[in-house]
């Protein structure tokens, strides 16, 4: 199917509808991967050591404002739009829209509880933002499943590519310049170093490759060192 352009009512080959979806893929195993690790990496800060309850609550919160950012794109960009035009769909547009309200719900209370715990290192401030971040990680994965299973299919018929990569932008606008390359550093792991490079070539403009490969590798790997204790794969 053909949609028409709106500024010109011309039929447009970028406007025919059909995307190809699988990025978000990437990006729901990053995000899998990276609330699968984090409350682990609380519950190990030792109790009134509060240079690395600074260190990792800083990761929390930028993997939380992170989440939160994804989530707010498909929401502007997303639902309303699969609404419309896939009127079957409707049903799990809105159970989207209400597992997005509580993983809402709770980064909000980790948005008070990590200042606490990074202020104190106390292990009962600690236990609670690991107890919250136990929630998000329980509720997420079953979200992002969901999404993958009822949500992609319908989009990948019902939106133009130009739409689709809209979700894209709005995700890169939302991350500081000099968090660029630690952000695809995180989402490069989701594949195996040999599969990364053919990623990269087909995903990632040119510029930004360079930039990766001149300074943003080195960026990430201190960053992930900071964080998790080892060198990244
Ligand atoms: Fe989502």
């Amino acid at each position: 199917m053909v949609t028409r352009h709106s500024s010109t009512g011309n039929p447009s080959l970028s406007e025919a509808r059909g995307c190809d979806t699988s990025g978000l893929i990437v990006i729901h195993t990053m995000f899998r991967r990276l609330f699968t690790d984090a409350p682990r990496l609380v519950r190990e800060v030792a109790s009134g050591d509060t240079e690395r309850s600074k260190v990792i609550g800083n990761h929390i919160a930028e993997i939380v404002s992170g989440l939160h950012h994804h989530h707010q794109g498909e929401d502007l960009l997303l639902w309303d739009r699969l609404e419309s035009r896939s009127p079957a769909c409707a049903i799990h547009v809105k159970l989207m829209r209400s597992q997005h309200a509580s993983v809402a719900a709770l980064l909000e209370q980790l948005d008070t509880a990590v200042p606490v715990w990074q202020r104190s290192a106390a292990p009962e401030d600690g236990a609670q933002v690991a107890a919250l971040l136990d929630e998000v990680r329980t509720v997420l994965f079953v979200h992002l499943g969901q999404e993958e299973e009822l949500i992609l299919p319908a989009a990948s018929t019902s939106l133009s590519q130009r739409e689709w990569d809209e979700l894209g932008e709005y995700g890169m606008a939302g991350i500081p310049k000099n968090r660029l390359m630690i952000n695809l550093g995180f989402v490069l792991e989701a594949f195996s170093p040999e599969e990364r490079s053919t990623w990269m070539k087909a995903n990632v403009p040119g510029i930004a490759r360079a930039l990766y490969g001149l300074f943003g590798r080195r960026q990430y790997a201190s960053h992930y060192r900071r964080v998790y204790g080892t060198m990244p794969s």
